[in-house]
């Protein structure tokens, strides 16, 4: 994430500000937004100093969303894929490390079969049609769950966007396709059983603790979420990332998946942003000071929205002679 301080000197009226600002992180998302409007003023609201490194998403809903509209229940699915283009561009504009979306669990495979192949088409059809726009926007994709149990094409086309987006470096975008978080300890434990014989035929031993079960998760690497966003309603965690989750904030929204919008999103940042995260210990992390005030009279001298600190942008201001 990128969020380095960096100044910069300004002309307002007669006098010449040095500022302290944030570097490019949510200017990248006011300049795609339309100016006046709620998704601005909450934009602005964020401290680009405290995003969330990794966000998930229970995306659910999506069958109730038909149902409220008399469509069949199966409807929701393909009016659920606007809210992924608007959660992927947003957290890309932020510069968010990773999101982790739960597209598809373990599961879900009691449905209905048709029901199921729909799923199965519409993400190949996502695939197909978004790959450009999601390599224009720097993804990268990964995909986590027992992959070995999809359609040989659905794996095919998965393998051919993850190898198209690998050299990517902006938004990790981690698919969450039949996982189980259950599973997916139980992957991780046979994984370390199998290291550990390994290493006794060899007259060694590995050290069983934290890191060596997370090192064989199928998020190996990446940073555990920090915002756990849930939609519709539901007041549970559904096997989604049960290992990763332990110090995540949870947000839960009634709004159904397929209406969650931009500003919902930028609702759901702040709401993290208000958070005391203590990790199990007493003191809060030191937030980085909230951007506040002066907005308005920067942006009408064309300066970054993000201001550390008004007083002290005040007391650098310097007279012209
Ligand atoms: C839950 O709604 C949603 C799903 C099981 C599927 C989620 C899939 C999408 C949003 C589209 C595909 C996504 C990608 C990334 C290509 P539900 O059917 O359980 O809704 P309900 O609880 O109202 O019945």
């Amino acid at each position: 994430m990128s969020s380095t301080l960096y100044s910069k000197v300004v002309r307002r009226g007669k006098r010449f500000h040095a500022l302290l600002c944030y570097d490019e992180t949510v200017r990248a998302l006011l300049e795609t937004l339309e100016k006046g409007g709620e998704e601005v003023r909450l934009a602005q609201a964020i401290d680009p100093g405290r995003l969330p490194a990794h966000i998930a998403i229970i995306m659910d809903g999506n069958g109730r969303w038909a149902r409220r509209r008399s469509l069949p229940r199966v409807a929701g699915h393909p009016a659920g894929m606007r809210p992924v283009r608007t959660a992927i561009e947003t957290c890309g504009q932020l510069g968010i490390e990773a999101l982790t979306l739960y597209a598809f669990s373990a599961e879900n495979w009691k449905r209905p079969k048709a029901e199921v192949e729909m799923l199965w088409r519409l993400l190949r059809s996502y695939l197909r049609s978004e790959l450009p726009d999601l390599i224009r926007q720097g993804v990268r994709l990964t995909v986590i769950g027992r992959l070995e149990a999809l359609p040989g094409q659905v794996r095919a086309d998965l393998a051919e966007a993850l190898r198209k987006t690998s050299q990517n470096n902006g938004l990790q975008v981690n698919l969450a396709i039949n996982y189980s978080g259950r599973a997916e300890l139980v992957d991780a434990v046979k994984a370390l059983v199998k290291d550990a014989q390994d290493a006794a035929r060899r007259g060694k031993e590995i050290e069983i603790d934290e890191a060596a079960i997370a090192d064989r998760l199928y998020t190996a690497g990446s940073p555990d979420p920090d915002l756990l966003i849930r939609t519709s309603g539901e007041m549970r965690v559904s096997n989604f990332l049960l290992w990763q989750i332990a110090y995540a904030e949870l947000y839960v929204t009634d709004t159904l998946w397929p209406d969650f919008t931009r500003a919902d999103l930028l609702r759901a940042i702040l709401d993290y942003q208000k958070r005391d995260r203590r990790f199990g210990g007493l003191g809060a992390h030191a937030p980085r000071p909230v951007p506040t005030g002066l907005r308005d009279t920067l942006a009408e001298a064309g300066v970054v929205e993000n201001i550390v600190e008004p007083a002290l942008v005040e007391s650098l201001s310097v007279p012209t002679q």
